[in-house]
């Protein structure tokens, strides 16, 4: 297994630019199945969990290649309606593959995803809403069956207790378009996550109104093309490039970052001290303002709220802002995995029920550190990056699931930061580990 080392002390600066948005792609990828056709989809990023979910499109029948570095090329001719476990259960985006095995085939056999280190993570809001289409759903040995021979439009409600949800919301929309009649979803997801997927079904041939709101209204068509498509970039990661700015007092140019899907992230980071500005349409210039870093206020909230998916990396940030900094979770009440961590830093934080709260003006030091999660592990390299000495990171396979080339990013900006395998770590860091 590899680790990073990170030597905190340098300024950030420099150009970066973003890839494309995992979280956009991973459904978009599923989305394909919809089609015998093939399509082509672009700014792909270069992550493990791709490379999982082209791994399963691959076993349920698909011809997936990889034309170059951003390109891949999906034809699914001849499919069928299950999917491996030991596939599925790397990965919980897996689960949009629900959506387009309904609309296709009228059926699907996929492994429950399982747990997950952020929270509980149901899927009655998807079950729910292929229900209302008219599909059928048994739990039968960890896997979820549907039956939809009789699928057709309906409307759906796919509220939940945190608001909508993305993944249901993809499901819902990707059984739809094929679905004899009109389908209304209501209380549907807007991430611009969403928005991409509708875009690319759109370019598929499919019928959707209402896109980029809450309301969408599909008429079902009875087949769709292949397309080619390009897929957004990735907001969360433009995010991250621009807490590096503010984190180690430097200056990014964040090639890519779309301020019109940044609103919230914008004004939080304008209560944090944290300046962003536009440098043409798709670059934003991140750095702190010239009166420092403030104490910021962040509750996490569904599109067009604070992202939870940069909940962690705030946190590393409010750690040496000067101030009390409140963070709320309102989509994964226990998502503070990174907290535990940040103490071995040095951080002053306390949870207290789904709020962090964090004392800050901290001058954290490296301490040998687990990532937990995707985002967890981005905010302990920018906890690093702020400290003194070095910080050892270790379960590191968490960030390759979502940042494409991360540490060799960070290092075109000046980021200390170095992958190693595990031997190399110091051999008090590898006692610890035994005891
Ligand atoms: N929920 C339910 N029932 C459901 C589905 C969701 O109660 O059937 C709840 C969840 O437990 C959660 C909330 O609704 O409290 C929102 O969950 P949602 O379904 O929206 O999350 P998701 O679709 O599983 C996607 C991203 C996550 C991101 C969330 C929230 C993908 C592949 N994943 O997950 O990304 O945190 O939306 O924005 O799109 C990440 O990239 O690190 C990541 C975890």
């Amino acid at each position: 297994m590899e680790v990073f080392r990170v030597r905190g002390g340098s300024a950030l600066n420099g150009r970066t630019t973003v890839s494309g948005a995992k979280n956009a792609a991973l459904p978009i990828f599923a989305a394909t199945l919809l089609s015998e056709e093939t399509s082509i989809l672009e700014n792909i990023p270069n992550l493990s969990d791709i490379r999982f979910m082209a791994e399963i499109l691959r076993h349920i029948g698909s011809e997936v290649e990889q034309i170059d570095d951003t390109t891949w090329e999906i034809t699914p001719a001849a499919i069928e309606h299950r999917a491996p476990y030991e596939l599925v259960r790397k990965m919980r985006a897996s689960i949009c593959l629900l959506g387009p095995l309904v609309g296709r085939l009228r059926k699907a056999n996929i492994p429950l995803p399982g747990g997950c280190v952020i929270g509980q993570r149901p899927i009655d809001l998807h079950l729910k809403a292929l229900s209302k289409l008219g599909a059928k759903a048994t739990i039968r040995g960890g896997n979820v069956c549907i039956d939809a021979t009789d699928l057709r439009g309906g409307s759906i409600f796919l509220g939940g207790r945190q608001g909508s949800t993305v993944t249901g919301t993809a499901n819902a929309l990707m059984a739809a378009v094929l679905a004899p009649g009109f389908t209304r979803i209501e209380s549907a997801a807007c991430e611009p996550e969403i928005l991409d997927l509708c875009r690319m079904l759109q370019g598929m041939g499919a019928r959707i109104d209402g896109i980029g709101s809450h309301v969408l209204s599909i008429e079902g068509v009875d087949k769709l093309s292949g397309c080619r498509h390009k897929v957004i970039p990735d907001r969360i990661e433009a995010g991250t490039y621009c807490i590096a700015a503010a984190i180690t007092d430097g200056e990014i140019y964040v090639e890519g970052a779309r301020s019109e899907h940044l609103g919230a992230f914008a004004d939080k980071m304008d209560q944090a001290g944290v300046e962003l500005t536009s440098n043409g349409p798709n670059c934003l210039v991140a750095r702190r303002k010239s009166d420092g870093l403030r104490s910021l206020e962040i509750i996490t909230l569904p599109y067009p709220g604070f992202p939870t998916d940069l909940q962690a990396q705030a946190c590393a940030l409010s750690c040496i802002s000067p101030g009390l900094s409140i963070l709320t979770e309102r989509i994964y009440p226990n998502r503070f995995m990174h907290v535990p961590e940040m103490l071995r830093m040095g951080a002053n934080i306390s949870i207290e029920g789904s709020s962090a709260i964090v004392r800050g003006d901290t001058r954290l030091s490296g301490a040998p550190v687990m990532a937990s999660d995707l985002r967890a592990s981005a905010a302990l390299i920018l906890a690093g990056l702020a400290a003194q000495g070095d910080t050892w990171i270790q379960r590191i396979y968490h960030l390759d699931r979502g940042y494409d080339r991360f540490d060799e990013k960070l290092r075109m900006l000046g980021g200390d930061i170095e992958r190693l395998s595990e031997s190399e770590l110091p051999k008090s860091v590898q006692q610890e580990n035994i005891s």
